[in-house]
């Protein structure tokens, strides 16, 4: 595998070596019934062993609390924007959201198409190039909510919450696809989590749904079997063909996880990651400039902008031909953007803070 190349994509993102290599092996490794691990039925024993090894080494990285279920499912974290309300949404069909930015916006707009939407949070106005996440505390959550909806870490705009808000009664719920497996997470803190694999997971394609029993109730005997969470929690993901193959590479991830010492050293590393790459930036004299507030940073998804935007193009050419790769920032912010999820190792942040300061004495 080539270490000369880095791609810093928002996602889909790199997969750790050591599980591009096992996966490698297995592809053409066929077993005596002529499948290889992405060739299995999933009604196999052999897959529902993978299934299970999965869904056990996940609950133990997260340390999952006993009421809780992991689901696999087809599909990415925007269908979660519609399955949520499908499954959750009580009589009232009532939910609170927190807008923190692109991704929970969307979220928000999908919501409205099933619920009265409650936007209990929002940047404050006028900010949009700094967007602040307001402190949990005193959000107006309506008592009737079925839910409140977070986005703990955006990934477009950069921005994660220092820490997560008080919902009291009502469950809080949170898009976690760009921090999932970042850092440990306190499960009971929340009613449901969802994550698109793309990121810290696996291969797109893939969805992880933690979900609190009680919820699975509230789900009406209606729904198509494949969206119903609670369906798919008494079906054990194989409602219908899940992603086998994604689900494999998954649990090669949490192998992974486990092996380099759990969530708690993937945040130590990341943390290190992202410091080191905030310090260039801040450290620049202005020539690159982090457009996010310190203290609601995302330790995953580096914003940073040139002083003079008319060079990002050649910065991003200069930088493909140092070997930094997908550095653009989301379309709809515009500027520059690095994301360092698990896989990313210290090596391709220090590619890139030397190509930084290397492109920074020559064109500053
Ligand atoms: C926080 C967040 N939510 C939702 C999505 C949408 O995910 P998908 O493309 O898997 O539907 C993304 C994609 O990057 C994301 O970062």
């Amino acid at each position: 595998m080539s270490a000369a190349a880095w791609s810093f994509a928002a996602g889909p993102a790199r997969l750790p070596d050591a599980v591009l290599a096992r996966a490698r092996d297995e592809l053409f490794a066929r077993g005596t019934d002529g499948a290889c691990v992405f060739e299995r039925p999933f009604s196999a024993d052999a897959f529902r062993a993978t299934l299970a090894h999965a869904r056990t080494r996940l609950a133990e990285l997260l340390v999952l609390p006993a009421n809780y279920r992991i689901l696999f499912m087809a599909g990415g974290a925007m269908q979660h924007f519609s399955l949520l309300p499908m499954n959750l949404l009580g009589p009232t069909r009532r939910a609170a959201y927190a807008d923190s930015g692109y991704w929970s916006r969307r979220a928000v707009d999908e919501g409205w198409k099933q619920a009265a939407v409650s936007v209990v949070a929002q940047p404050p106005a006028g900010a949009p190039a700094a967007p602040e996440i307001l402190p949990g505390a005193g959000w107006p959550i309506p008592a009737d909510a079925a839910y409140c909806h977070i986005t703990p870490n955006e990934t477009a705009d950069g921005v994660a919450y220092a820490a997560l808000p008080d919902t009291g009664a009502v469950p809080l719920v949170a898009d976690c696809t760009s921090s999932f497996l970042a850092a440990p997470l306190d499960v009971a803190r929340f009613g449901l989590i969802y994550a698109g694999a793309q990121k810290n997971i696996g291969p797109a394609g893939l969805s992880v749904v933690v979900v609190r029993e009680d919820l699975l109730e509230r789900a009406s005997p209606d729904l198509p079997a494949p969206f119903s969470y609670a369906v798919q929690a008494a079906q054990d993901s194989c409602v219908n063909t899940p992603p086998t193959a994604a689900i494999h590479v998954a649990g090669l991830v949490f192998d992974w996880i486990a092996d380099a010492g759990g969530l708690a050293a993937m945040a130590a590393a990341n943390r290190a990651k992202a410091a080191r790459l905030y310090a260039a930036i801040d450290g620049s004299d202005g020539f690159y400039t982090a457009p996010v507030r310190r203290d609601c940073r995302s330790t995953v998804n580096v914003r940073f902008h040139l002083a003079d935007s008319v060079q990002d193009a050649v910065f991003l050419a200069e930088a493909e031909r140092h070997g930094l790769f997908h550095l653009r920032g989301h379309p709809r912010l515009g500027g520059l953007r690095a994301s360092l999820y698990n896989a990313m190792p210290m090596a391709g942040v220090d590619a890139l803070t030397g190509f930084m300061a290397d492109f920074m004495l020559r064109r500053g």
